[in-house]
């Protein structure tokens, strides 16, 4: 019996010494030490032994088994740095190799445009309104005044969608929206950009466009408020020496009412193509808030006054970037978009 365990612990011995992979050290686990392994048929036998062999022989079975054991766990520990230092070497990254590029989006002029006005109106202290596209005819027309059959529903050709519904023409319905929000609240100062939709087809125009609207109610507010506000306006947003020019024009929003230009970008006035020698560009519309629209939406106009303005976005985009086609903005081709990276 003790000829057979020493066999046993050196033919265990020569095949751990000579495994070389983690599936082949599980099996010579099993065929040593599993629950049917020589050693455990041994240890069976052991009943038959005399009682002065049993504890020899016992305490050797014990020792070999240790033994194989340690080695099968010492193996076990080899094998698992040998498999997790390939491991590593596989997946080893270079990061000092080049990376793919990504590329940067850039920002479309018209957001620019947009971003710029809204923090320059924001530090004055306006709060920034939005309203929606798909418009009722109360909010875009009658509440500014232009009630059904009004002659000056012909400056701005619209989609309707229904009797009632359009979309808006005219970023000015969020006028109405405003003050009907905040009802005899004061001081109402608000700029609006979105989108707005005329039916035009001709080439010069956009079905799709975009405005920025301003709105200032309070007591007191006057003409002066309007024409200071323009030019912090045309100075920040245009140009430091833009001037501006108030012609007198008619909205029914307004009373009165001016068409503004501000001096050319290109030329600063003196005459050039881009102003067709006039020195002059036009860029917006505005006026005083006309007393029917403080009344229509809840401001007594014995007691408030107001000062509004709309402005296309594109023209102010095309101008200061110096854009030839209104077309480029509507694109996407990005070797155009790619010229506006911050
Ligand atoms: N809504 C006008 C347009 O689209 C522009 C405009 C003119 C807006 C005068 C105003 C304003 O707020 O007071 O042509």
């Amino acid at each position: 019996m003790k000829e057979k365990i020493e066999n046993l612990a050196k033919q265990a011995k020569e095949s751990l010494e000579k495994v070389t992979n983690i599936q082949a050290l599980n099996e010579l686990k099993i065929k040593y030490l599993g629950k049917k392994s020589e050693l455990s048929n041994l240890l069976k036998e052991m009943a038959n032994l005399s009682q002065e062999e049993r504890p020899v022989i016992g305490a050797l079975a014990n020792k070999v088994r240790k033994d194989i054991e340690e080695k099968i766990a010492k193996k076990e520990e080899e094998f698992e740095k040998r498999e997790l230092a390939e491991k590593l070497e596989k997946e080893r990254i270079d990061v000092t190799l080049p990376s793919t590029k990504v590329k940067r989006g850039s920002k479309h002029p018209v957001n620019r445009i947009i971003e710029e006005i809204e923090d320059l109106f924001v530090s004055m202290g306006y709060t920034v309104e939005s309203g929606p596209e798909l418009e009722t005819d109360r909010f875009c027309f009658e509440l500014l005044n232009l009630p059904q059959g009004h002659p000056a529903r012909d400056m701005q050709d619209s989609f309707y969608i229904t009797d009632e519904y359009l979309l808006r023409t005219q970023t000015s319905a969020v006028q109405a929206r405003t003050m009907l929000a905040n009802q005899e609240k004061t001081p109402i100062r608000m700029i609006c950009p979105g989108k707005t939709y005329r039916r035009e087809d001709d080439a010069t125009h956009s079905h799709q466009f975009t405005q920025a609207e301003g709105l200032v109610i309070d007591e007191n507010i006057t003409l002066a408020d309007l024409k200071g506000t323009l030019e912090i306006f045309a100075k920040k947003i245009i140009g430091e020496n833009s001037k501006l020019r108030f012609r007198p024009s008619y909205f029914p929003f307004t009373e009165p009412s001016y068409e503004v230009d501000v001096s050319c970008f290109k030329c600063g006035g003196k005459g050039c193509n881009l102003c067709k020698q006039t020195g002059w560009i036009e860029v917006l519309g505005s006026g005083m808030v006309h007393p029917n629209v403080l009344g229509m939406c809840g401001y007594d106009p014995e007691k408030y006054s107001g000062f509004a303005f709309g402005l296309g976005l594109e023209r102010i985009a095309m101008f200061k970037y110096g854009i030839p086609d209104m077309r480029y903005l509507y694109q996407n081709d990005v070797r155009f978009l790619g010229q506006f990276d911050r």
